[in-house]
């Protein structure tokens, strides 16, 4: 039989499928288009995405992720198969197929991991744990013996880990990230400009001008959206200023939660990750000075490494090869 692996970051903004030797052949939005009235899906990924916010009452656009987890089955199925294909031309000879979970999910929540993606056409499905996935991803040593920190923040998960000798030594998953800043920028506008907008809009004035330290008066994202008072098409103007004060409190949600994780590692692991530093890797890690936001309060080092966003896909990819020096307990595999 024909050997294909291939590894998917099926993540709750965006699918990353990566394969040795080609890279990243797909990246595309997690998002479903179904007509409830015809009953059937009629659109997925970028063109479902364009669809968001415009379309018409009985089109339904589906999120199959939520904070990290499947919550959709059907549709996840829908969209992993639809992806597949377009990478592999047809679903002939199965792919066996290494997908990254969020830390601490529940049992159940990785058996939907498995079924969905065997029911989407693998043959066999290996899952591991997004940091350890991330850590491989960076080419972090991570057979040492010597403690690492990896905080993977996504759109609707931040996971943080320890990882030393091939496993995750501890774990927490925080359920935040880039949408709760989208939110968090919405909920703003609306407050202190008094002008509906969509999380489109939001996510776009955040991706141009967010900075969580030093943020300036200069910098600015235009808004266009509804007038709260009058109900008509307005428009307004938001500074880096406003946009680092809305979004603080989600970032200092995930510097709590990075440290609530050092309380329970023990000191030799906190003690290498002194020297090592904390490593960012996910979408929202690409918000200016988040680096230094989190390391000001807990007084270790943080980087963000080169092309975040693709990370955790090239590791989860990458998996296969370094599944010998892998710990079973972070790496499980089922089939068929
Ligand atoms: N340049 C950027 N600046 C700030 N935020 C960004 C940037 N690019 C992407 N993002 C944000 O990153 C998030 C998506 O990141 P990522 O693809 O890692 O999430 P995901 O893996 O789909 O989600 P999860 O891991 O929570 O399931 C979105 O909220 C998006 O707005
Ligand atoms: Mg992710």
């Amino acid at each position: 039989m024909v050997n294909i692996d291939v590894g998917v970051d099926l993540g709750t903004d965006s699918v990353i499928i990566y394969m040795e030797g080609k890279g990243i052949t797909l990246s595309q939005p997690s998002i479903v288009a179904y007509d409830e009235k015809k009953e059937k899906v009629v659109a997925v990924g970028s063109a479902a995405f364009d669809m968001l916010g415009k379309a018409p009452p009985y089109i339904k656009i589906v999120r199959p992720l939520e904070n990290g987890s499947i919550s959709d089955f059907k549709m996840a199925e829908v969209l992993l198969r639809s992806f597949l294909t377009k990478v592999f031309g047809n679903l002939f000879f199965k792919p066996s197929v290494a997908m990254c979970v969020p830390s601490s999910i529940t049992g159940i929540e990785r058996t939907a991991f498995i079924t969905t993606a065997l029911a989407a056409g693998a043959r066999k499905v290996t899952l591991i744990e997004a940091p350890l996935a991330a850590a491989i991803g960076c080419g972090i040593d991570f057979k040492a013996c010597k403690g690492n920190m990896i905080v993977d923040i996504g759109a609707g998960s931040t996971d943080i880990a320890v990882i030393s000798f091939g496993g995750v030594v501890n774990s927490r998953s925080e359920r935040t990230g880039g949408y709760d800043m989208d939110e968090a920028i919405k909920d703003y506008v609306l407050k202190e400009k008094k002008l509906y907008i969509g999380q489109k809009t939001a996510e776009a004035a955040k991706i141009k001008a967010a900075a969580l330290t030093n943020p300036s008066q200069k910098i600015t994202a235009e808004l266009k959206g509804l007038s709260a008072k009058t109900g008509l098409p307005a428009s307004a103007v938001i500074t880096q200023t406003e946009i680092c004060e809305a979004i603080t409190p989600i970032a200092e949600r995930i510097s709590a939660a990075v440290h609530s994780l050092f309380e329970v590692t023990p000191p030799d692991l906190t003690g290498d990750i002194l020297e090592t530093g904390i490593i960012l890797t996910g979408g929202a890690a690409q918000i200016r000075g988040i680096d230094s936001f989190i390391s000001v309060r807990l007084g270790v080092d943080v980087k963000v490494v080169e092309d975040p966003l693709h990370r955790v896909a090239v590791g989860t990819g990458t998996c296969f090869k370094a599944a010998d020096d892998l710990i079973d307990a972070s790496f499980e595999e089922a089939g068929i």
